[in-house]
């Protein structure tokens, strides 16, 4: 094998292992999720997601390496960014942060509420998406919460109201293979857990009680939470793309003229 053969195998080798690496970190042994519905370049979702966002997780949780002015990026002209997303006493250029000093979160809450700037970064699309799907009511957690995705969270389940309440669904299977086909049967969110005695329970959630709005609108909701969360950890990435579109589109032009061009050298030898 030549050496150039040998170092593209070596490097194809090392990008499918790290890859590999990075989806596992995710997925944790014996949990289903379904996909996140996302897309980061459709404004009007990002737009929903941020107001969402301001709403109802900025009370608890900061993202300090987000400039409430970065939103004109997805659309909003400034005066709409601090006539409804702001309080009176920030600034345009001022990061979102809370009231919430870190002592009170550690008076009131067991775990405090991490920073959500890079959370996407962190946990992933699909991992966000179905921990807000994920809330079930457990009488014995102290929040009266608990969730599918991140057993014994601390944080309660503050989008109740909207999404209603679920409860906690649990199947006892004799076998690992058979809880694992009955998961992926049950599509969507999903968790296989070994029980004591060698026995196999599925963890799904279903709704108890309704909320305002229904199962669809409530996961269109949080796709566009999740979305804007993407978003937020990594906003130059939506230039990126937008920028590989106009090159590859160069290119379509260029080869266009390149073959042509190539046409008319070869004419006389063919
Ligand atoms: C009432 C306060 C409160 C509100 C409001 C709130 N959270 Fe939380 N959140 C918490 C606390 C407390 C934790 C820490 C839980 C723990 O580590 O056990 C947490 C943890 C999280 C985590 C897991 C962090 C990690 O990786 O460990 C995510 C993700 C999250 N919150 C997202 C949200 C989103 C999105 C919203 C808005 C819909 C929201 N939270 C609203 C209190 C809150």
């Amino acid at each position: 094998m030549s050496k150039l053969a040998r170092i593209l195998l070596v490097s194809l080798a090392l990008s499918l292992s790290l890859g590999a690496g990075s989806a596992l970190a995710q997925a944790e042994a014996g949990l289903r999720l379904a996909p996140a519905p996302v897309n980061r370049l459709d404004d009007e979702s990002l737009q929903r997601g941020a107001r969402d966002f301001i709403n109802y997780c900025l009370t608890c949780h900061t993202a300090q390496y987000m400039r409430y002015n970065r939103l004109e990026d997805i659309g909003l002209t400034p005066a709409e960014i601090t006539d409804n997303l702001m309080f009176a006493t920030q600034k345009i250029g001022d990061t979102m942060t809370v009231a919430m000093t870190p002592a009170d979160a550690e008076k009131w809450f067991p775990a405090p509420p991490p920073d959500l700037t890079l959370e996407a970064r962190v946990r992933g699309r699909d991992w966000l998406y179905n921990y807000l799907l994920g809330f079930y009511r457990d009488e014995k957690s102290a929040s009266g919460w608990n969730n599918i995705v991140f057993p014994n969270v601390a944080m309660p389940h503050v989008l109740w109201q909207l999404s209603g309440t679920n409860k906690l669904v649990e199947t006892e299977f004799e076998e690992q293979g058979k809880a694992e086909g009955a998961a992926i049967a049950a599509k969507g969110l999903s968790r296989v857990e070994e029980k004591p005695g060698g026995k196999y329970a599925l963890l799904t959630v279903a709704t108890d009680v309704p909320g305002t709005m229904t199962r669809a609108q409530y996961e269109a909701f949080v796709g566009d939470l999740v979305n804007y969360l993407d978003y937020m950890g990594e906003p130059i990435k939506n230039q990126r793309i937008h920028l590989g579109i106009v090159v590859l589109l160069f290119l379509g032009v260029l080869f266009v003229f390149a073959y042509a061009l190539k046409r008319e050298y070869w004419k006389d030898l063919h």
